[in-house]
């Protein structure tokens, strides 16, 4: 028995920012920004719109193309670092929204590997029969965790959900799926404020997202590289047998690199970090979502999916689409 991904989805905030626009509010230039991380837009949430917003959007295309109702949905889990609020947890809030009831429902937290850390849990639901419908979500607002004085972090990232409907199948679908943290990088990409330690009261108090951006670079290609061989001896697959890779998007050059280790040509890449920024654990399901709807990722082919994220956290998901 195999979990299969049956529809996609992703839900992008209605602010677009472009790098001209961060030129206003930062000392940095389109030029430093494009050169060095490729990006060129990113999508903050506007106003009146929150990360459950987002997620909901996503969950709702997803559904429409598996044509799966709220009656069929049997577990929801949602990766995401930027919860709406402490509880409920953005499951709970989700099922709300949908009309979706008595299921178990729960986000973790990977950072940037939240989705595929809960693309693994939901795979595993579903192959051991523990569910039939399954909603799996990445779904982040980076944006209220950024300092947005700091050009160093805060051209990188955006806002945005992308989402997968799964259900079991007898025909391949999730071939594998590998996760891995590591604690001791705990140091070089954190926001070290939080519920317990208190973030209410004075600014002082308030973190934002602190990063070794030249370490977190090295160790993130050198970690996504070696998970996609991992991901390919598991099911003794050759590189030449995947259509596509489908990263984290989190910068042009460790996207690069890390296709390069594998010998991947860029042409078999899903790229979207031009348009939306380092969206966190939202990255992966909109990259996939934004190459099935475009038509690049059809029926059949094989995609390797892989993330990389703050903790250290890293995993992959090698599919039959
Ligand atoms: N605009 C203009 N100049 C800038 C900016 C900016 N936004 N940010 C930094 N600079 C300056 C620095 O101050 C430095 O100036 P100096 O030489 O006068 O000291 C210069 O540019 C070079 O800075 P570096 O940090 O060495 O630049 P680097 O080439 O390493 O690129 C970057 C920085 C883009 C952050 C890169 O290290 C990177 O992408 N790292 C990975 C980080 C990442 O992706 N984090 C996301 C979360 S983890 C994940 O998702 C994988």
């Amino acid at each position: 028995m195999f979990s299969r991904i049956v529809g996609t989805g992703s839900h992008l905030p209605s602010r677009c920012v472009s790098n001209a626009d961060l030129e206003k509010m930062v000392d940095t230039s389109d030029e430093w920004i494009r050169t060095r991380t490729g990006i060129k837009t990113r999508y903050l949430l506007g106003d009146d719109e929150s990360n459950l917003d987002l997620a909901e959007g996503a969950v709702r295309n997803a559904m429409e193309m598996a044509g799966v109702g709220p009656d069929e949905v049997d577990l929801i889990i949602v990766g995401t670092t930027t919860p709406e609020q402490v509880f409920p947890n953005m499951g709970c809030l989700l099922q709300q929204r949908l009309d979706i009831h008595d299921c178990p429902a729960f986000s973790l937290e990977a950072a940037c590997t939240g989705f595929v850390y809960a693309l693994s849990v939901a795979d595993m639901f579903i192959k051991t029969g523990g569910a039939k419908c399954a909603v799996v979500v990445g779904s982040e607002t980076l944006s209220s965790i950024v300092d947005w004085t700091d050009r160093q972090t805060c051209v990188l990232f955006g806002d945005g959900a992308g989402a997968v409907v799964l259900k079991p199948s007898e025909e391949p679908g999730i071939l594998s799926t590998h996760l891995s943290a590591d604690g001791k990088y705990g140091d070089l990409l954190y926001v070290s404020s939080g519920v317990s330690k208190g973030f209410e009261g004075s600014e002082s108090n308030r973190d934002y997202v602190q990063m070794r951006g030249n370490d977190v670079f090295k160790v993130a290609v050198r970690t996504l590289g070696k998970i996609a061989q991992i991901a390919l001896d598991h099911n003794d697959m050759s590189t030449d047998e995947l259509t596509w890779l489908v990263p984290h998007q989190a910068n042009i050059r460790i996207i690069q690199a890390a296709a390069k280790k594998l010998s991947m040509p860029m042409e078999k890449v899903i790229q979207t970090v031009q348009d939306h920024g380092n969206t966190s654990a939202a990255s992966v399901p909109l990259a996939l979502d934004t190459g099935v709807r475009d038509g690049r990722i059809k029926r059949g082919d094989t995609l390797l999916l892989e993330a990389f994220g703050g903790g250290f956290t890293w995993g992959s998901a090698l599919i039959k689409y």
